[in-house]
């Protein structure tokens, strides 16, 4: 197990380094539709974990990726990531009035702005991550590969299938096959996204992508329960979103099939099998290993 002395200190300053990468790509509010640069800006910049261009970044470090290209794409994913929670928490779907730690996107700007803004996100995800060709137009082989890898995680066999038998599915009683599948789907595809595109951009083999590919999917499920898990223990104030959510929805979830220990156990082990997957990977990242360990027992 390796043994990362400063992680609080190099979170913080990871974190911030993506918040300005964030910064950077965001479209500047103009225009007689100003209103829906601003809605973006506001469910963006509101706050989050940013894990997901944080596994990226991390994952591209590890195949010895330095450049630049990587950006847009670290931009482009938590504006995905973004819109998915903002509908999400939209009347139609979990009805939830927090996110991030403020009102959520939809009680702010009103609902139809709020489906505005999510698909505004979606679309300028896009339009970013294609900048990725300006930048480093001799490596568009991987850039598109990345592109066709965001699109898919992010379409009707990733995210949006997962939410699609998520809301298909609200108040049914579910088996640990089918909330695995819908787990893999709504939570694990972006993850999965994240960490295969830092691989894809470094240039890292193909049997090294689908390697890297199983390892978030472990870390997506892992995550997947452990937000479960927030939902029954965890605060409004800590978590930045409203708790018991999941029973509100009548959504079966791992604590309601498992039993909260159960749930607990199952985010440890799943968690130690992407750690050991991790080691036999070329190159080690410390940090990355503390960060799916610090996942754990994160406590929003
Ligand atoms: C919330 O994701 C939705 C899930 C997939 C569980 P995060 O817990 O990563 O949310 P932020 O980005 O930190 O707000
Ligand atoms: C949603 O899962 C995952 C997404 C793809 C948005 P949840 O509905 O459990 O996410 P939270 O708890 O609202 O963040
Ligand atoms: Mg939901
Ligand atoms: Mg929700
Ligand atoms: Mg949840």
């Amino acid at each position: 197990m390796v043994i990362y002395m400063n992680f609080r200190n190099e979170l913080t300053k990871r974190t911030n380094e993506i918040e300005a990468v964030l910064n950077k790509y965001l479209p500047t509010p103009e225009s007689h539709q100003k209103v829906i640069m601003e809605a973006m800006a506001y469910s963006v910049t509101a706050g989050g974990k940013r894990l997901r261009p944080m596994l990226m970044k991390e994952t591209y470090l590890c195949y010895g990726g330095t450049e630049e290209v990587i950006e847009p794409f670290m931009a482009a994913l938590e504006m995905i990531h973004t819109y998915s929670l903002v509908h999400d928490d939209l009347p139609a779907m979990d009805n939830d009035e927090y996110r991030r730690g403020k009102k959520t996107t939809h009680v702010v700007y009103g609902e139809a702005m709020g489906i505005l803004a999510g698909d505004a996100l979606l679309n300028y995800a896009f339009e970013t991550a294609v900048k990725a060709f300006e930048i480093a137009p001799e490596k568009s082989l991987l850039i598109g590969k990345s592109l066709k890898v965001l699109a898919e995680k992010a379409g009707i066999y990733g995210m949006i299938g997962g939410q699609v038998v998520d809301v298909a599915e609200t108040g049914k009683k579910l088996s640990k096959e089918q909330l695995d599948f819908i787990y893999e789907l709504k939570t694990g595809a972006l993850i999965e996204a994240a960490m295969m595109i830092g691989a894809i951009l470094a240039g890292a083999p193909e049997e090294e992508v689908m390697r890297v590919e199983k390892i978030a999917s472990d870390v997506g499920l892992a995550f997947q329960i452990q937000d479960d898990i927030l939902d029954v223990t965890s605060t409004m104030e800590e978590l930045g979103k409203p708790i018991h959510s999941d029973e509100k929805n009548e959504k079966t979830t791992y604590v309601t099939l498992r039993g909260l220990d159960a749930a607990e156990k199952e985010v440890e082990r799943i968690s130690e099998e992407a750690i050991t997957l991790l080691a036999d990977l070329k190159e080690a990242n410390p940090f990355l290993e503390a960060l799916i360990r610090e996942l754990i027992h994160r406590k929003k």
